[in-house]
């Protein structure tokens, strides 16, 4: 059901204040890439670096997210649409607030990550490729869901049975089956400085 009668209310406090008391624009990281690609493994090591160099930030994960906020969501196409919808919805939350954000979901579909990038301003969508071959993702298989996916245990499991979309012009790509973890990190630190986001 819709809302009806609500009033947006304006703050006396923007996020442009919030971002100049920080001294750091507050950007939305988007990690995008297959399960076991490192999306996680990435972005816990940047949140780290950039805590340590005094950056405000806030990460969200596809598997705490899904046991809160989305713990009704499945893995259907639908489901996976909402499910990215409401993290984008927190993200822009978390970007007026003066925050730089990292989430790391897989986010299969093109159309809905180029929705999220729709609600942020010019420039403050991040789109960071984590690739890896699903060779590499297989043979990882950190949480065994490959092995159960090929066995039909799991259906509807991305890269096996259901989409990834690769995204077409990410603003960052990280090759794990390539780079080191300090690497990765280093490429994403490197675009941020580069950009005068952080
Ligand atoms: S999505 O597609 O963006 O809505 O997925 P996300 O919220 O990131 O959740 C992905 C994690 O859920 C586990 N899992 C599955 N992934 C893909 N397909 C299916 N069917 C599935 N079922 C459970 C899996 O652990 C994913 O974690 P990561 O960290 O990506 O490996």
């Amino acid at each position: 059901m819709k809302s009806t009668n609500v009033t947006w209310h304006e703050s006396n406090v923007t996020k442009e204040h919030r971002q100049e008391l920080n001294n750091h624009k507050s950007p939305v990281l988007w990690f995008t890439g297959l399960s076991g690609s490192g999306k996680s493994t990435v972005s816990v090591a940047l949140e780290k670096a950039l805590h340590e160099r005094g950056i405000h930030s806030y990460r969200l994960d596809g598997d705490n997210v899904r046991h809160g906020l989305n713990k009704n969501l499945g893995f259907s196409p639908e489901d996976r649409t909402e499910n990215i919808r409401r993290i984008g919805e927190v993200a822009k939350l978390m970007n007026d607030a003066g925050l730089v954000t990292l989430t790391a979901f897989i986010s299969p579909y093109r159309e809905d990550r180029d929705q999220v990038r729709e609600l942020l301003e010019e420039g403050e969508f991040i789109e960071v490729y984590v690739k890896c071959s699903l060779e590499e993702c297989e043979k990882r298989d950190p949480k065994g869901l490959y092995e159960k996916a090929r066995s039909g245990e799991i259906k509807g499991f991305t890269g096996i049975d259901a989409p990834y979309e690769e995204p077409n012009s990410p603003e960052v790509v990280v090759e794990t089956d390539r780079q080191t973890l300090d690497e990765s990190v280093e490429t994403i630190i490197n675009h941020l400085v580069e950009n005068k986001l952080i």
